[in-house]
């Protein structure tokens, strides 16, 4: 399957999520690919500072950095390769992001509920309608992150993102927990940091569940030509 974070605002946690998904997805015994797509290489870094912590150069998946149109390209011809392909793009609408837009099955946009970042979603609705010209069968899964745990700013993000109709709202919620920052600057997953924190862990494995559902994994088949 393959998988993109994305969006268009920057710090929404497509990033800290795509890496936390390879890992997770590795720890299930799957081969996994890591895509850096975005030129901040914030992923490339979580690996660096992986090796460094595990001591070893066996982080659990693979990593590369693809740029340009070498996203859509690459990332096809290294798809029979891989049991898994995650890309982590920038927060911008940038040729990468569109190129992975194109070949991807599902496509996850994590958002914090709050105006700026759901306002910018309108943009991602437009690249997921132009996506589609050219991948039909393209899941755009969207959910909150850095959330706060209740209230009232959560149910008005929900109806928010409900009312767009090229993505669908997931009820996989991650609230905005310091265990993820922490995780993150030491190179390791939520499931893999000391002290665990419990609920961050379950709400990672929620999600990952949802976007690793196999019914999912539908490839786009050209259409026919007609007789
Ligand atoms: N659920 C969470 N709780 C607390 N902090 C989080 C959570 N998810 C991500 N973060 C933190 O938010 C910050 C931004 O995350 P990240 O870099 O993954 O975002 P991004 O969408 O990849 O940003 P960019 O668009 O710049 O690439 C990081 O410091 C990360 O540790
Ligand atoms: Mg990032």
């Amino acid at each position: 399957m393959i998988i993109t974070l994305g969006g268009v605002k920057g710090g929404e946690g497509k990033s800290t999520l795509a890496t936390n998904l390879a890992i997770c997805r590795s720890t299930k015994g799957y081969d996994v690919l890591l895509v850096d797509a975005d030129k901040q290489r914030s992923a490339s870094d979580f690996t660096l500072a992986r090796k460094e912590t595990l001591a070893s150069s066996d982080t659990g998946y693979t990593a590369i950095q693809l740029q340009s149109t070498a996203v859509r390209d690459e990332v096809q011809h290294l798809a029979s390769k891989y049991d898994d392909i995650i890309i982590d793009v920038g927060g911008r609408d940038t040729v990468e992001q569109r190129a992975a837009i194109a070949i991807s099955q599902v496509y996850a946009i994590p958002v914090v509920p709050s105006s700026y970042d759901l306002w910018a979603l309108e943009q991602v609705a437009s690249l997921i309608e132009e996506g589609r010209a050219f991948n039909p069968s393209l899941h755009a899964l969207c959910f909150l992150n850095k959330s706060p745990s209740r209230g009232k700013d959560i149910t008005d993000a929900i109806a928010l993102i409900q009312d767009l109709t090229q993505l669908t709202y997931i009820d996989a919620i991650l609230v905005d927990r310091k265990a993820w920052r922490d995780a993150t600057a030491k190179g390791v997953s939520v499931i893999e940091y000391i002290p665990r924190n419990p609920k961050a862990i379950d709400e990672l494995w929620a999600l990952y569940n949802t976007l690793f559902d196999p019914q999912l994994d539908t490839k786009h088949k050209p259409n026919r030509r007609r007789q």
